[in-house]
């Protein structure tokens, strides 16, 4: 079961032990981590599940697609090269280890 670290903006870091499937989003509001809001439940259409995902991490979970990229690039208040909607990763053993940073705010 893949483990990912939320790490928040004053560097606090949860730690979850995430299902396969679950996406950084879901597994993250199931273990109640602080900032990862999820308002659309997973589609991938209102940015508040945004993270900034650490190497060496960023090369696995790959770049976001036409849609999620267009929603961080409207949606987000700080945009960047790491950044990705947790809804639109999908875990898997492979990400073992993720962390990404959570946003200071996700408005
Ligand atoms: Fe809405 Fe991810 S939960 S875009």
């Amino acid at each position: 079961m893949p483990q990912i670290s939320y790490v928040s903006a004053d560097g606090d870091t949860t730690v979850v032990t995430a299902e396969v499937g679950d996406s950084v989003m879901s597994a993250a509001l199931r273990h109640g981590v602080a900032g990862i809001i999820g308002e659309c439940g997973g589609n991938n259409s209102c940015a508040t599940c945004h993270v900034w995902v650490r190497d060496p991490f960023r090369g696995l979970v790959g770049q976001p697609g036409d849609l999620e990229a267009d929603i961080i690039d409207l949606g987000v208040a700080e945009p960047r090269d790491c950044s990705r909607l947790g809804c639109q990763i999908i875990l898997n053993d492979e990400l073992d280890g993720l962390v990404v940073d959570v946003p200071p705010t996700q408005y």
